[in-house]
């Protein structure tokens, strides 16, 4: 029997199988959005109770024993996560056995406390609807973190009543980097409860991302006394790292930033908060007054000290309101200057990290947005995650070039399979993976999602350097060039004050 992830023991009890044509549960701890979507993957009809549910307080948090005989099953949890994941599988079970239902134990938990995923929206936005969708499908996977990056250089997403200007201006670009198509969406804080209620109904806690103080031109467009030099800037259209990031120096810029996470703090109860920290180029902060006389006053020795300085300042801000924050270490080439309490998103692994809580997110494995000529099927299915005090994993969707849920399906699937098993039970390696990938396609496609064929996923020789190619195009749309002059442009205006 295939199930993904694959569970910790499965024992197949007789050779008995019973037809089912109706589904009843017992009482249970699940919301009715679980037993809906269970009742509509099964397409059976609303019977007698036939699902039934023990609380076992001795089982792990999100552990489940699952039994079936005779057509009856018997789930143990301590939890409503535990009945979740055991009807996860029941799904799988039933499915490959044409709805019939063979008499089976299973005994299942998790290797790692948080199994995330990222979505960018910030690059292009996703509606309500998708959002659920990709949670829905997070579900299936076993997976129990949504990581929700909502603001960005190419949009802001999410309405803050104190500066509203974030989402009637910053919500929108004028086109993208290769088409001329306006986009623009964001989430109202109704959206965003809709959002939050639904991802708790599948036992998934959402985390929340300000990235902070780079990837802040959609918030400095609509309000540019956020960045050093003031300037009017549009939100930005193209790939790239944009150099005007948020003052460090100004008082104004920390009221912005403490605003921003206080009514996001509102939205997002749960206690997970990521403060972004990426692709800060310091070339402002270091001609910066402002920047320069904080720096001065806390006898910082330069402008990456200063940062160092401002993500602990704003992690602890979170810490009060009772948050864990994350950051990623991308810019980090050790990690003795963020204080112990500020926990790693780890998408670069060459980073010292010491004895930190980190999540692994590593670029090699896991960018499941960058094309399979870079991270093939098998490089997310044989990552290893090596550093001690690791609170789990995240696959992360950026979405720079990904404009749809077609698109979206296409980098993550099958790669979210694979992923799931390392998150899930620590990871099964590619030639175990392969073996079930027929049986993934089969429910991928009961599922209605879409994905990367066997050839496209793990792409030959010839093929890879294709798959780079076509993404690296964007290229041609890097600002790196711009970029140069417009440093010139602020040097002789610092140099003029
Ligand atoms: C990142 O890849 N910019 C975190
Ligand atoms: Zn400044």
């Amino acid at each position: 029997m295939n199930i993904i992830p694959a569970p910790s023991r499965l024992t197949v009890l007789s050779e008995n199988k019973t037809k089912i044509d109706s589904i009843g549960f017992g009482e249970s701890l699940l919301s009715d959005e679980a037993k809906r979507d269970f009742l509509d993957f099964c397409s059976l009809r609303d019977g007698e109770p036939n699902i039934f549910f023990k609380k076992d307080e001795n089982l792990g948090e999100e552990e489940y024993i699952m039994k079936t005989e005779n057509g009856k099953t018997y789930i143990k949890s301590a939890s409503a996560a535990g009945q979740l994941y055991a009807l996860q599988t029941l799904k799988q079970i039933l499915f490959q056995n044409g709805f019939s239902l063979p008499d089976v134990e299973i005994l299942d938990k998790p290797t790692h406390k948080i199994r995330g995923f990222m979505l960018d929206v910030g690059r292009y936005f996703y509606t309500v609807d998708e959002v659920k969708t990709f949670i829905r499908r997070m579900a299936v996977h076993k997976l129990n973190l949504f990581h929700f990056h909502l603001t960005e250089d190419q949009g802001w997403r999410i309405q803050i009543d104190a500066f509203p200007l974030l989402t009637e201006i910053g919500s929108k670009r004028t086109n993208t980097n290769f088409d001329r198509i306006p986009r623009e969406g964001y989430y109202t804080k109704a959206d965003i409860k809709e959002i939050v209620d639904y991802a708790h109904a599948f036992c998934i806690k959402v985390m929340p991302e300000f990235d902070i103080p780079g990837h802040c031109r959609a918030a400095i467009a609509c309000y540019k006394e956020l960045t050093c030099f003031e300037r009017e800037l549009p939100v930005a259209t193209h790939w790239g790292v944009k150099h005007d990031v948020l003052c460090a120096g100004k008082e104004s810029t920390y009221d912005f930033v403490y605003k921003v996470i206080d009514e996001m703090c509102e939205m997002f109860p749960d206690e997970y908060f990521h403060i972004g920290g990426d692709e800060v180029p310091k070339h402002r902060w270091d001609l910066c007054p402002h920047c320069q006389a904080k720096r001065k006053e806390l006898g910082l020795k330069d402008s990456d000290a200063l940062q160092f300085w401002f993500m602990n300042n704003i992690k602890d801000y979170c810490k009060a309101k009772g948050k864990q924050s994350f950051m990623w270490n991308w810019d980090l080439k050790n990690d003795k200057d963020i204080d112990s309490d500020l926990s790693f998103a780890l998408c670069n692994s060459d980073t010292d990290i010491g004895d930190r809580a980190y999540i692994d997110t590593s670029a090699k494995a896991y960018y499941i947005d960058l094309p399979y000529g870079y991270i093939s099927l098998r490089d997310t299915a044989d990552h290893k995650t090596k550093n001690k005090n690791c609170l789990g994993l995240e696959a992360t969707l950026w979405t720079e070039y990904v404009k749809d849920m077609k698109k979206a399906d296409y980098m993550t699937y099958p790669r979210l399979g694979a992923f799931c098993e390392n998150a899930w039970n620590g990871g099964i390696g590619y030639d175990a993976f392969e073996k079930k990938l027929e049986y993934y396609y089969s429910f991928l496609d009961y599922n209605n999602i879409g994905y990367a064929k066997p050839h496209q996923a793990n792409p030959n020789k010839l093929r890879k350097p294709l798959s780079v190619l076509w993404f690296e195009r964007r290229q041609l749309a890097w600002e790196g060039l711009h970029n140069i002059f417009d440093d010139k442009k602020i040097e002789k205006m610092a140099k003029e004050k």
